[in-house]
């Protein structure tokens, strides 16, 4: 049962093929939040491509059910691969669905970004390129501690846990400073 004053994070993945290293860390961080947080997620798969003119017309069903989850969400975790040094299409097309009036639902919405990567940055370039996307959403992203875990293939086991400690110990620790950070911008 869920703590009095709990919170839930709406985690949103960056990427879609099963065996995602970023769909485990956002499985970790369920696992990892602290009593007081819920990791919730929304399946980013069946969102379409941005169109203005279908948005002219009504957000489609699909839309408008990711749009009431980021507003009803204390914060929204990102996990998110780098694609070509930058924010995968899936996760763009998403936010940019996300961006649109009525009541665009990331404005003034805490966040934190974890990602995983092949490569040796962890994803620092994506998750800079998220950051500055959010100066014009106006997200009030959580600074520190940044959850990058580079050459995830060694982090990952065969199951799809994420094995490493000092990892694991990172994402425990961003939980708790958003947690903080969500009750911070209240006060
Ligand atoms: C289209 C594409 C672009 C990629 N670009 C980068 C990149 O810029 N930097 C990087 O570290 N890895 C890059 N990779 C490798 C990803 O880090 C790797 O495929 C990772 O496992 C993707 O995350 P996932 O396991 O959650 O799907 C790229 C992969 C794809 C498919």
């Amino acid at each position: 049962m869920a703590q009095a004053g709990a919170l839930t994070f709406l985690g949103l993945c960056g990427s879609l093929r099963e065996g995602s290293y970023n769909k485990a860390a956002l499985r970790a961080a369920g696992e990892l939040a602290p009593p007081d947080v819920r990791i919730e997620t929304f399946d980013l798969a069946p969102i379409p491509p941005y169109n203005d003119d279908v948005r002219a017309q009504g957000y489609p069903g699909v839309v408008q059910a990711l749009r009431a989850r980021i507003m009803a969400a204390d914060a929204v975790l990102f996990v998110t691969p780098e694609y070509n040094y930058s924010v995968p299409g899936v996760l763009k097309n998403a936010i940019d669905w996300g961006s649109r009036p009525p009541e665009q639902p990331f404005d003034g919405k805490p966040a934190a970004i974890i990602g995983a990567s092949g490569g040796m940055l962890g994803t620092a370039r994506a998750q800079y390129h998220l950051r500055q996307i959010g100066v014009f959403l106006n997200i009030h992203f959580l600074n520190r501690p940044e959850v990058m875990i580079a050459q995830a293939a060694s982090k990952f086991d065969a199951q799809g846990r994420l094995t490493d400690e000092a990892a694991r110990k990172l994402i425990g620790e961003q939980l708790v400073a958003l947690a903080a950070w969500v009750r911070r911008l209240r006060a």
